[in-house]
């Protein structure tokens, strides 16, 4: 069980750290919770063993056992960054997790020369869309019906990292994460 809220968490009291596969049952349970059509356990899995992909998580120690409280689930390849799953336990949410791990994500992607990156997320996900516009993530298309459990379109979005804005504020959060 989780604790009901985040009132005891004090702000940015979690660590980013890569997920391993005694992470899954935690990560699975936020992902039922967070989405109407959840990625299945082999699913992880299979980005868990992928060369590709990375699996980074929020972890936290302010409860009787560490817990997982978010995650992202990246892909690097050919120079570019594609996010593909970001979640945050709603027990837990607006405090700060996802920024953390989209801003460790693209500063570990930025390290390794990557300068842009990419994401689909449904029209519909306010919240989503309201992170991904905070960094300066642009609409460049939409795909037409994307979503098959709703027919919903995907809004195709991208980051140029070339941004000063942007560096400074990537810069400023990894001297924090190295501190940790
Ligand atoms: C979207 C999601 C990952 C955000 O996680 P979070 O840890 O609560 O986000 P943060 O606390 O880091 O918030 C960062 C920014 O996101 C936006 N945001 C997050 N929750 C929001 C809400 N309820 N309403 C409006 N904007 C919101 C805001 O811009 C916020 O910045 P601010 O607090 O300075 O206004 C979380 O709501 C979630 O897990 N949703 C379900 C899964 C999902 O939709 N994932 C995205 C798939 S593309």
């Amino acid at each position: 069980m989780y604790p009901e809220s985040h009132d005891s968490l004090p702000t940015r009291c979690f660590k980013v750290e890569e997920m391993i596969p005694d992470d899954l049952k935690e990560v699975l349970e936020i992902e039922q919770l967070a989405f109407p059509t959840p990625w299945s356990k082999n699913l992880f899995l299979r980005e868990l063993h992928s060369d590709l992909s990375k699996i980074i998580l929020a972890k936290s120690d302010a409860f009787e056992k560490r817990r997982v409280l978010g995650y992202i689930c990246i892909w690097l390849a050919s120079g570019e960054v594609h996010i593909l799953n970001l979640a945050c336990h709603p027990n837990f949410r607006r405090c700060g997790i996802a920024t953390s791990l989209l801003e460790h994500s693209l500063f570990f992607s930025f390290k390794r020369g990557v300068r842009k990156a990419f994401l689909d997320v449904r029209g519909s996900n306010k919240e989503a869309l309201a992170l991904y516009k905070k960094y300066g993530f642009k609409q460049i298309g939409v795909r037409k019906g994307y979503y098959s459990d709703t027919r919903e379109d995907a809004v195709v979005m991208v980051l140029e990292m070339e941004s000063k804005t942007l560096l400074e504020k990537l810069f400023c959060k990894s001297q924090t994460i190295n501190r940790e």
